[in-house]
């Protein structure tokens, strides 16, 4: 049955029926903010590309979590800024490791929330690239057993999640294995599974101090031209032990989303990474968009392709809205 018996506009007419056969609703329970933490007391500096995000010492980070948890935010994913970093990127498992002093705070203080650990070694290692350093490349079996280190010191600080971020070949299994010897075969894993070498981590790079001093990402990250091979990587990641994946970044890889989606039956997460968040608050403060609308416009989206948990610096200001 066609026009005039069939008007897609009836339905609409007003908020309260638009609101009644809308199919799809961010859930806040689903969002994970992703936090700064640096070393010292009192500190809370912002960062100037990401308006709203700080570097913050872990006195106030706990108290931006407490925030959260009470809007109805599901987690927080942190990363860390050490005191010092080295060729070794020691600083990433070392069990009084800022990241690690920073999830036992947090779970002694804030109940009901999920702490997530990104595993990675780029904000550690005095190059800034995500794992040792060998002519000129990062060499993956040697950066593995890192990976598997620091997943093991996050878990042991208390961590409900590990989330590896650093696309090295094996480290799901490297970092399953190294859980279940060390007792901790309850800890999930969140893989960074289809994690594309993107220029919208340029903010990123300033918050976390880690900008590679040389070359890019591209021996380790995915080509953004490449779909088959992200489904690849995430079927690989299943095989070794992933109980989650994410897609990365998220507004530029909606397709991604709705490819993993259609294909596997395992939560997915997609990060709506810094330089997603960056241009809207850039735009917005110039006056061409409104923050708000659009910042519920692509959760939504994602949400709508896919992925149930999203990983935003919008977490809170999302909840609030979806409240
Ligand atoms: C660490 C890591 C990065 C991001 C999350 N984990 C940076 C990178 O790969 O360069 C980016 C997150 C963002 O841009 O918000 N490897």
């Amino acid at each position: 049955m066609g026009f005039p018996q069939t008007r897609l506009r009836r339905l609409r007419n007003g908020e309260a029926l638009r609101r009644l056969v809308r199919e799809t609703r961010p859930d806040p329970a689903g969002f994970i903010l992703p936090l700064f933490v640096c070393p010292g007391e009192g500190i809370r500096r912002e960062i100037g590309s990401m308006p709203g995000n700080y570097q913050q010492s872990v006195d106030q980070l706990v108290r931006d979590c407490e925030e959260a948890r009470s809007l109805g935010v599901g987690g927080t994913i942190l990363f860390g800024i050490p005191e010092s970093k080295d060729e070794f990127a020691s600083g990433g498992y070392d069990d009084n490791g800022i990241v690690q002093r920073a999830v036992r705070a947090i779970k002694a203080e804030v109940g009901d929330f999920l702490v997530v650990t990104d595993v990675c070694n780029c904000e550690y290692t005095s190059h800034g690239h995500c794992g040792y350093v060998k002519d000129g490349d990062v060499d993956n079996d040697v950066t593995l057993g890192w990976l598997a280190k620091s997943a093991v010191s996050h878990a042991r600080a208390g961590a409900d999640i590990v989330a590896p971020s650093d696309m090295m070949d094996g480290r799901a299994a490297a970092i399953r294995a190294a859980l279940d010897e060390a007792g901790f075969e309850k800890t999930p894993i969140l893989s960074y599974a289809a994690k594309f070498a993107s220029g919208f981590y340029g903010p990123f790079r300033e918050a976390a101090e880690s900008t590679p001093q040389f070359g890019d990402r591209r021996t380790y990250q995915m080509d953004p031209a490449n779909a088959r091979e992200a489904m690849r990587e995430i079927e690989l990641d299943l095989a070794e032990g992933a109980d989650m994946i994410m897609v990365k970044p998220a507004l530029a890889y909606l397709d991604i989303i709705r490819m993993a989606r259609d294909r596997f039956d395992v939560p997915i997460a997609a990060y709506q990474v810094s330089g997603e968040f960056s241009m809207i608050m850039a735009a917005a403060r110039n006056g061409w968009i409104d923050k708000d609308r659009v910042m519920m416009e692509t959760l939504t989206s994602i949400w709508r392709a896919g992925a149930q948990i999203i990983l935003t610096y919008f977490a809170k200001d999302a909840a609030r809205l979806s409240g």
